[in-house]
């Protein structure tokens, strides 16, 4: 099974459009150490011919370009895609906003949960999407199922599952408890390979590792896993936003309450952060902060990182 980081970053990317954070000025300049990233989103596929999203952001066009085995193969009919499926983890706008690019009357399947799919059914610009060739399917919590698109076999399994986290930002009900967050608005998936039974784990949104995830990830091979912030205050210390990585469902990486140490003990081959939030400051390659977590364990994500499982 082959896994290919599409994007890294957080919504809005890295440098994001509108940011003069030092992160982002030093990106800007081009400064050693600074990488830019697009918005979050994997791609995986057993056989490397077809292939499923894992989110789809507002850069997928060019990730799209980026990537050779997401362009139509030499050979295929003059309207052709690799990409057979979009799986997302949330209903969050870097995370869906790219099922806009994949128009263009191009058969898929799209899976996410309930709510997610209530939120774009609701949205009358994703009936560009018409569903007798893009079908949405709902995801389960818990239930394993086959990954299939465009009459394809992916030869790959989906299993959704609920994590500590929030409504997206556009449904927030400022009234209700938790914003009107309910269980299952922001999920992990595990994808495994049929024919080999290797699996990983994606969980690019998460505000807290509970026992639950914590028992799931124990001993896992692979987990991408939410990298938004190092600090829960951050965002409000910068100047950038009024608010903590809670506020915002995301866990930091550090402190008691962050990633590093809930991950401490879970004994995972491979810990990789993606969803890095352009605040970050492990986004310099020479910070402590970077120093840290990977002697910590955890990579990095990067733009066209892949890894083969
Ligand atoms: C998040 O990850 O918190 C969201 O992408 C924020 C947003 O929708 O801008
Ligand atoms: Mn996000
Ligand atoms: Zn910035």
């Amino acid at each position: 099974m082959r896994i290919r980081i599409l994007g890294s970053g957080a919504g809005g990317g890295f440098p994001q459009w509108n940011c003069n954070c030092a992160n982002c000025r030093a990106v800007r300049a081009g400064a050693p150490g600074f990488s830019p990233r697009t918005q979050s989103s994997l791609a995986v596929s057993a056989d490397g011919a077809n292939w499923i999203l894992l989110n789809a952001s507002p850069d997928l066009r060019e990730q799209i370009a980026a990537a050779p085995e997401l362009a139509p193969a030499e050979g295929d009919p003059v309207r052709a895609s690799p990409i057979k499926a979009v799986a997302l983890t949330n209903g969050d706008v870097d995370h869906v906003a790219g099922l806009l690019n994949l128009r263009e009357a191009q058969p898929f399947s799209v899976y996410a949960a309930g709510r997610v799919l209530q939120a774009l059914g609701a949205n009358p610009i994703f009936t560009i999407l018409q569903t007798q060739l893009v079908p949405r399917i709902e995801l389960r919590m818990d239930e394993t199922i086959p990954l299939k698109g465009a009459g394809v076999d992916l030869g790959l399994t989906i299993r959704a599952f609920p994590v500590p986290g929030k409504i997206a930002l556009y449904l927030e009900d400022k009234n209700a408890p938790n914003f009107g967050t309910s269980a299952g608005d922001t999920l992990g998936f595990e994808i495994a390979e049929t024919k080999t039974g290797k699996s990983f784990f994606y969980v690019p949104g998460c505000a807290k590792v509970d026992e639950a995830l914590a028992n799931r990830l124990r001993g896992a091979a692979l987990v991408f896993f939410d990298g938004t912030l190092y600090h829960e205050n951050e965002m409000i210390e910068q100047g950038l936003l009024g608010k903590t990585g809670s506020r915002m469902g995301h866990i930091n990486m550090s402190g008691e309450d962050g990633s590093v140490a809930a991950f401490a003990t879970l004994d995972v081959a491979r810990k990789i952060y993606v969803h890095i939030n352009n605040s970050n400051p492990v986004l310099d390659a020479d910070s402590r902060q970077r120093a840290d977590v990977n002697a910590a364990g955890w990579e990095i994500g990067a733009d066209g990182m892949e890894v083969t499982l």
